[in-house]
């Protein structure tokens, strides 16, 4: 029997230390010999394409970002490096989300991995890829949580969950950061958006939000803090106001909370014009006031607005900004350029062979889409086996070469995509017949023109293959919608094709999720791959063919309605719990008088459970789980309990389960969720095999914000859960002293 043991959350590494002494000194000095006028150019990134040359000579720009040709980069340093009276060098900032040229899954694709290797690999690929161009820093990764379908940049995070977005946010800084930033295949990482914005009301993009301190600490920073931790370079704050106060003039998250408390000692940068924004938020009066908001809240580096340059100088002659407040933000700029090697080595070597789409980087891409992909029903269609001759592949998505890529990929290129219908036909072309008919143009065209093509080519076919979805552009930075079941004429042909009565398996490629209860009901199989980047299609195909097993698990709550969101698993105890026996909207006799019916919290018409929980994800093979024990009964502060439970592959295929563990304290000083994902662990078994799973869970797991706003494991009574989702079922319970 193997066995795997996993140690949680409170022990991640501090991957990078703190910085040598020699930096500090070297900072000093240049300081020293810095005017005013040069510190606050420091302060100012600009977008390449405005006019930089004067500016940087004059040194008036510390950063500049859109710039991808290497020789153009090299200019414009050799400028700042030789020309500018101080040498000091530009940082290059660009948004490498998913993949740089080789586009992995998009990110909350790769959190359905549940793999924090995957996420660390995908960042270190995508980071070679761009640094290898002459970028320095990337704007990921995006640690926003969300819980609402309609938000679209959902896309660009890592789901619902605290833990999960710690746990894979905190791997991505590592892979774009690597051992050193100075290494040729490393970037400085930016954790976004500080902080709250995935909580935009009513998923519409830059919306207010209203998170109140404990869920705020509790929830939406938790990913923020544990990347800091992991040591992340750089911090962009966000574009909401949270309470009436906006990100980039907040005090409290820059400095109460991200200096004091976490002790960052990275940078901070505006998101795209956010100073301003503190104008349109009706927070400030006027430019001049919101580059004296920011800069006094602790926001070090203003992204293209030129309100500092512009009213810093006059703001530090009338004492409205200490020069003290803008050496701290220089300083922290400083010590990231110092980190990425930029004073030793500002140039990029446009001598090296190319390292786009190296076999490892699309292996690695492949790989990350294969274990992205989420099994939702199999009725035993899949994997496809030696009967089914020949092949309907249609829907919109089946060919998308663009579209599969996903949002936020402004160097990916669409002519490398292998789509599922040319790695069907490639990998899988001489075993099986591909007849190819889209029967929707793309996932918004209403015309119904091409359906009945693709009902024909379903009756001359043993297995039907519909791939639909979004296109990218549905998802991404503002991109909400108020609806999200499948656009155009895609139910439609759905439907059309479950008429031909042959086995249809259905592929979703989204940037969210769906609600999809219909298709689901239609397909004989679904299968959800998110937009899962370059290599997606020979991921799906793979598995179709079950040359790869499933083992997704979904990084959100899947709603049966629109009208449930929000709706995630972790959410805390109401006083009126659902029980599952209550009447439903039919149940109700004509002229009932008013009555409080199960006097509980749900929908008459769509009860209280989603369509799929957080966590779920099926393989071809099945698990089952037994024997789950503690290693004690009782805790006591500073202690480790261990959980151990038997994992069996109970199937016929060789799989990966990814086990995971839930706790829920029973009682707190404030409410506390029904259940909170704690440890996940991806195991792999043979058929028939089983292992035991440990978990080691500390009392700083359990620990959280209290009525005091004090970070403590508070003494009582848990409940623990291992299994295969968040609804598992089996059982221990603890004390904690
Ligand atoms: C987005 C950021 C992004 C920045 C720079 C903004 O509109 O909100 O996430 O990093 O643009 O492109």
């Amino acid at each position: 029997m193997k066995k795997y043991c996993l140690i949680l959350a409170a022990s991640l590494p501090l991957l990078l230390g703190a910085q040598p002494q020699q930096d500090e000194q070297k900072i000093n000095d240049l300081l020293a010999k810095m005017t005013l006028e040069e510190k606050i150019g420091q302060m100012n990134q600009l977008s390449y394409g405005d006019k930089l040359d004067d500016g940087i000579k004059a040194g008036q720009i510390g950063s500049i970002l859109n710039i991808v040709d290497p020789a153009e980069v090299n200019r414009l340093q050799a400028i700042a490096v030789k020309e500018s009276r101080l040498g000091i060098p530009l940082i290059i900032g660009r948004d490498v989300i998913h993949g740089f040229k080789t586009i992995f899954p998009i990110p909350i694709g790769q959190a359905a991995s549940f793999n924090p290797e995957v996420a660390e690999e995908s960042a270190a690929v995508a980071a070679a890829e761009a640094r290898s161009v002459g970028i320095h820093w990337t704007f990921a990764p995006m640690l926003d949580i969300s819980r609402d379908p309609r938000w679209g940049r959902l896309a660009e995070g890592l789901g619902e969950d605290p833990y999960l977005a710690s746990v894979l946010g905190s791997a991505m800084v590592r892979g774009f950061q690597g051992k050193n930033l100075s290494d040729s295949t490393s970037v400085a990482a930016c954790i976004k958006h500080f902080a709250g914005y995935g909580a935009a009301e009513g998923g519409r993009d830059y919306n207010s939000t209203n998170i109140p301190p404990h869920l705020m600490r509790n929830v939406y920073l938790e990913p923020f803090k544990a990347a800091v931790e992991a040591g992340a370079a750089t911090l962009m704050t966000s574009f909401n106001e949270n309470d009436g106060i906006p990100s980039s003039g907040n005090t409290f998250l820059l400095k109460t909370v991200l200096r004091n408390e976490w002790k960052f000692d990275g940078f901070v940068v505006s998101d795209w014009g956010s100073v301003n924004g503190l104008v349109t938020h009706g927070f400030c009066a006027d430019q001049k006031e919101a580059a004296m908001k920011a800069t006094n809240a602790g926001l070090d580096m203003e992204m293209v607005s030129r309100a500092y340059i512009r009213h810093l100088p006059d703001l530090v002659k009338e004492r409205k900004v200490s020069e003290q407040t803008i050496d701290e933000a220089v300083r922290n700029i400083l010590r990231i350029k110092f980190r990425l090697g930029l004073f030793d080595n500002p140039y990029v070597d446009v001598s090296k062979p190319s390292v786009f789409y190296a076999d490892k980087h699309l292996q690695a891409a492949q790989k990350a889409a294969g274990q992205s992909v989420v099994l939702l029903k199999n009725n035993g269609i899949l994997p496809l086996g030696n009967m089914v001759k020949t092949v309907a592949l249609v829907g919109p998505m089946a060919d998308a070469p663009h579209d599969q890529l996903g949002t936020w990929i402004f160097d990916g290129d669409k002519t490398r995509t292998i789509t599922p219908l040319a790695a069907l036909q490639q990998q899988y072309g001489k075993q099986v017949k591909i007849i190819h008919e889209k029967g929707v143009a793309y996932s918004r065209d209403k015309s119904a023109s091409g359906i009945p093509a693709a009902v024909k080519a379903a009756q001359s076919a043993d297995v039907v293959v519909a791939v639909v979805g979004e296109e990218a552009i549905l998802s991404g930075e503002a991109h909400s919608l108020a609806e999200w079941e499948l656009k155009g004429a895609q139910k439609q042909l759905i439907a059309e094709l479950k008429k031909v009565g042959k086995p249809l398996v259905v592929i979703v490629m989204a940037g969210r999720p769906l609600t999809i209860q219909q298709e689901l009901n239609a397909a004989d199989a679904m299968l959800y791959s998110f937009h899962p980047g370059t290599m997606g299609g020979s991921a799906l195909a793979d598995i179709l063919f079950g040359k790869v097993v499933p083992s997704g698990k979904l990084p959100m709550t899947f709603p049966r309605e629109n009208g449930q969101v929000p709706m995630y698993y972790n959410h805390n105890h109401t006083s009126h719990a659902f029980r599952g026996n209550e009447k439903m909207i039919d149940d109700i006799p004509l002229e009932a008088v008013q009555t409080s019916l199960g006097n509980s919290s749900y929908y008459l018409d769509a009860g209280a459970s989603p369509l799929f929980p957080f966590g779920f994800g099926l393989s071809y093979s099945t698990f089952e789980y037994s024997d789950l024990r503690l290693d004690k009964a009782t805790l006591k502060q500073g202690e480790t309990v261990t959980a151990t439970v038997t994992l069996k592959n109970t199937g016929k295929h060789e799989a990966t389960e990814v086990a995971q563990l839930y706790v829920r304290d029973l009682t707190g000083s404030i409410a506390r969720p029904v259940k909170e994902l704690k440890g996940f662990r991806r195991v792999s078994l043979k058929a028939g095999e089983s292992t035991e799973v440990s978990f080691a869970l500390h009392t700083d797991d359990l620990a959280f914000y209290g009525i005091d706003m004090k970070k403590a494991a508070e003494p009582g009574a848990f409940k623990l859960w291992v299994g295969g989702d968040s609804n598992a079922k089996l059982e221990v319970e603890f004390d904690l002293q």
